[in-house]
């Protein structure tokens, strides 16, 4: 199983992603935990504070290193957990960062906040991750992607049905597109191919769309 502490300072926000659908199922079915930490719980002031501002001025607050520190050493007891921090400043997420990370047996997620964490904190990281060249108002959504993304890997965590091999990412490729029923929608035809139940035809058109589809979209994964 596949331990991931979330060390936050907004863990209600976690139930998003923790109370439904298949990420609550994964966590039924013991093939993963997700434990979310307040990092206020860490502090040791009575103000429970989590920040101060930068050294040589500047707009916005730091996170302090001290609550870090102390929530990261409880944490991990001594368990040999990989210390991952949700950055815009971080590596890009990717499909292959989320299957190495889901060969693990124990994460430490910090959410990062504020204009950044003291960079005395960088010697407890061991990745830090950007989930793309944006900027949110916090780690958390970011911390969310990422256990989805590495969650869904997981073997038994999908149903048997699902395959992973043939989805976007999987060969540099988006996926081709999708229809259900009816055939004939407000006149829009399904294309006749995937009404042939010629599985040889389906898989090279399928292939076609997919190549068009990356070629529009996302030329640099062709390179
Ligand atoms: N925190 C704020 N924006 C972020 C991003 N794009 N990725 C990871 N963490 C973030």
């Amino acid at each position: 199983m596949l331990t991931f502490n979330i060390l936050t300072i907004f863990p209600n926000m976690f139930s998003a992603l923790t109370d439904e659908s298949i990420i609550k199922r994964a966590q039924e079915k013991k093939k993963v935990a997700i434990k979310v930490h307040d990092l206020r719980d860490y502090t040791k002031g009575k103000h429970r504070s989590v920040d101060d501002r930068p050294f040589g001025g500047g707009p916005g607050m730091v996170m302090l290193p001290e609550p870090i520190f102390s929530a990261i050493k409880k944490i991990k007891g001594r368990t040999k957990a990989k210390v991952i921090l949700t950055t815009p400043s971080g590596k890009p997420f990717s499909q292959k960062i989320a299957k190495n990370l889901a060969k693990e047996k124990n994460l430490i997620i910090l959410c990062g906040h504020y204009e950044g964490v003291d960079e005395r904190v960088a010697a407890l990281v061991d990745e830090s991750i950007s989930i793309g060249d944006y900027v949110l108002t916090g780690g958390e959504l970011p911390a969310m992607v990422v256990v989805d993304a590495i969650t869904r890997l997981i073997p038994g965590v999908l149903g048997k049905e699902a395959s992973l091999e043939s989805e976007s990412f999987e060969n540099n490729l988006l996926e081709y597109p999708q229809y259900t029923r009816p055939a004939d929608f407000k006149g829009m035809k399904v294309p006749a191919v995937l009404l042939s139940g010629n599985h040889k035809d389906i898989h090279a058109w399928r292939h076609q769309e997919s190549l068009k589809r990356t070629k529009k979209f996302r030329p640099d994964l062709l390179k």
